[in-house]
């Protein structure tokens, strides 16, 4: 029976005190002189900072008086109340167990993990790691999210492009997949494709031709070449890539068959 008394007086001076909590001592940035409830941010609504002038041990009175708060939080108040979760999120409606502080990040750098604790909803760090980015996917732990423009870009903080495959971003000149009007050249069918290639003659596509369509240098024409670089001119005629005669008079036979 005393064994029970015992326990029951145990647990209502453990309850009493998990509820009736004095917060931990925070610093607050204030002028001299200031009081604690002057100089720290305004509490969530029933907490009260103490009225002490000593900046550095600041301390809510009551952290009990404030048990469900959705608003007025601050890294000071976290600190002192919900040590587990020492800093406030960024809309201030919550305690957060980031790794750094949200709003005061100073040097240290973002992750993932920061980024969507912080924002409340899925965010990931950027390539620097100073900042936090919508993106499809991670910037640094990529896994098996393909890469697109917008991603490249929001990741690197500057102009790149996602590369054809979508492995990876790439400095190239404009968009590797909506080119729109700009002409391939040789260097962005490289860069864009991560091997040799070469554009077009016409500039409009990049092919897998053995040497550039537009500056041949050295490289003798093959027929192969001709096809892949010049559609148009398929046929190799004395070293030139030339329009397939045959096609032409096919077609002109198709054409006066239908006519006639
Ligand atoms: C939040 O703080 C402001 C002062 O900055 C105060 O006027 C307001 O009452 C507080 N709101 C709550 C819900 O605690
Ligand atoms: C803050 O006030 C409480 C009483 O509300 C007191 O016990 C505590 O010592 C004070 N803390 C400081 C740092 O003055
Ligand atoms: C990249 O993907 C995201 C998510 O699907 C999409 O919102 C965005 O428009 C895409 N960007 C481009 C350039 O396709």
């Amino acid at each position: 029976m005393k064994f029970k008394i015992a326990i029951c007086i145990i647990y209502f001076i453990v309850t009493e005190s998990a509820l009736a909590a004095q917060g931990s001592q925070v610093s607050c940035v204030g002028n001299s002189g200031q009081a604690c409830n002057a100089a720290c941010p305004s509490p969530p609504g029933g907490c009260t900072w103490n009225t002490s002038t000593t900046l550095t041990s600041c301390q809510i009175n009551e952290c009990s008086y404030c048990p469900s708060f959705t608003s007025n939080t601050s890294d000071q108040f976290c600190s002192s109340c919900t040590a587990a979760t020492p800093f406030t999120n960024f809309q201030n409606t919550a305690c957060v167990a980031s790794k750094y502080s949200c709003i005061n990040r100073q040097s240290n750098p973002w992750s993932d993990f920061d980024c969507s604790t912080c924002y409340g909803k899925t965010m990931y760090a950027n390539i620097a790691a100073n900042s936090c980015v919508s993106s499809t996917g991670s910037c640094t732990s990529r896994g098996n999210t393909p890469w697109n423009d917008t991603d490249c870009q929001a990741c690197n903080g500057k102009t790149l492009y996602s590369s054809t495959s979508g492995n990876t971003c790439v400095a190239s000149v404009a968009s590797c997949v909506q080119r729109g009007s700009t002409p391939w050249t040789d260097v962005d069918c490289n860069t864009c494709n991560g091997k040799a290639m070469y554009a077009s003659s016409d500039q409009t596509s990049c092919v897998a031709s053995s040497a550039s369509c537009i500056s041949r240098g050295g490289a003798t024409w093959t027929s192969d070449d001709c096809k892949l670089c010049s559609p148009k001119t398929p046929k190799l005629v004395s070293g030139q890539c030339a329009a397939n005669s045959n096609i032409i008079m096919i077609s002109i036979l198709i054409f006066i068959s239908l006519v006639f």
